[in-house]
């Protein structure tokens, strides 16, 4: 079933003379896990904004074509209703957290839904559980790690019960072990809990794997969309901007320097270019 649709979308800042998103028509399904790369500034964000409905209503601009999330048209629906359905989380998660306890801080948009006491305890409860997070309960959201602020900041918008995540390069302040631990726990809110994910990220090599689709932007525009293995298969060397993860680059010199065909695969992780070997020296 189809959870974000856009048609014909056009957005741009007002003040600037360049539309930042471009033509976009798209449609993401329910329990997809999405990867947005391109290059700095090619609209990623701006994309993201577009689908809470932070764009219209908190960015000026001019938005031309239409977006629904979860059948919710996003000209039509104020940013709290949309929030329900497809909850963002930010870059810097200090932009998120209120300093106060974590479980109040995780409360605090509950509480300005007006949810029944009992039911923010449960809500907040399952996402603290659900992030790994149980025993920050009671601390300051002050004296958290980037790592666990990150994941604090994810608690507070699952504790909505949102369909959809959207993630704005949620590692990018972070150490690579704690990057990996957040990557982590993000597949599995996908893989055991069903929530559709749309992440903008520069590390693919961790998210690639995992992810059921790859769509690659370039000044606005959609310019490679499809399972990451076919993306890669036929962009070996990415133009726009992206990282090609090292173990793709490293079987593709492979291929070309030695004639190694791997039995047309490419290998998306270390794990796997390994299984593959093994097969194809068998
Ligand atoms: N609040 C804003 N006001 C005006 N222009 C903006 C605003 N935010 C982004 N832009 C412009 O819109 C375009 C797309 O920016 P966006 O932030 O969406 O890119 P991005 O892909 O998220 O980049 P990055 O990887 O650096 O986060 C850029 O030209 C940027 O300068
Ligand atoms: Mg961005």
């Amino acid at each position: 079933m189809t959870i974000i649709k856009s048609s014909n979308l056009w957005f741009k800042y007002s003040g600037s003379s360049e539309w930042a998103i471009r033509e976009v028509n798209i449609e993401i399904n329910e329990g997809e896990f999405v990867v947005l790369a391109g290059r700095s500034g090619c609209g990623k964000s701006t994309l993201m904004r577009c689908f809470n409905g932070l764009i219209p209503h908190f960015y000026e601009g001019e938005m031309i074509g239409k977006v629904e999330v979860c059948g919710l048209d996003t000209r039509e629906n104020p940013t709290y209703i949309l929030s329900q359905y497809a909850g963002m989380v930010f870059q810097n998660p200090d932009n998120q957290l209120f300093a106060l306890t974590v479980e109040a801080d995780i409360a605090f948009a509950l509480e300005n839904l007006s949810i029944p006491k009992e039911e923010i305890r449960e809500r907040v409860d399952w996402a603290l559980r659900v992030m790994g997070i149980e025993e920050l309960r009671d601390k300051s959201s002050l004296e958290l790690s980037g790592g666990q602020k990150q994941k604090v900041a994810i608690a507070s918008i699952l504790a909505m019960r949102p369909q959809i995540l959207l993630l704005d390069e949620p590692t990018s302040s972070l150490d690579p072990f704690s990057a990996k631990q957040l990557i982590d726990t993000i597949i599995s809110l996908n893989q055991k809990y069903k929530i559709t994910i749309l992440i903008a990220e520069h590390r693919l090599d961790l998210l690639l794997p995992y992810a059921s689709r790859m769509i690659v932007i370039d000044d606005g525009r959609i310019v490679l969309d499809g399972k990451p293995r076919e993306v890669l298969d036929k962009h070996d060397v990415m133009p726009y901007g992206v990282s090609v993860p090292r173990i793709v680059k490293v079987a593709t010199q492979l291929k070309k320097s030695l004639g190694y065909s791997f039995n047309h695969v490419v290998p998306l992780s270390v794990e796997e270019f390994v299984e593959i070997l093994r097969r194809w020296r068998n």
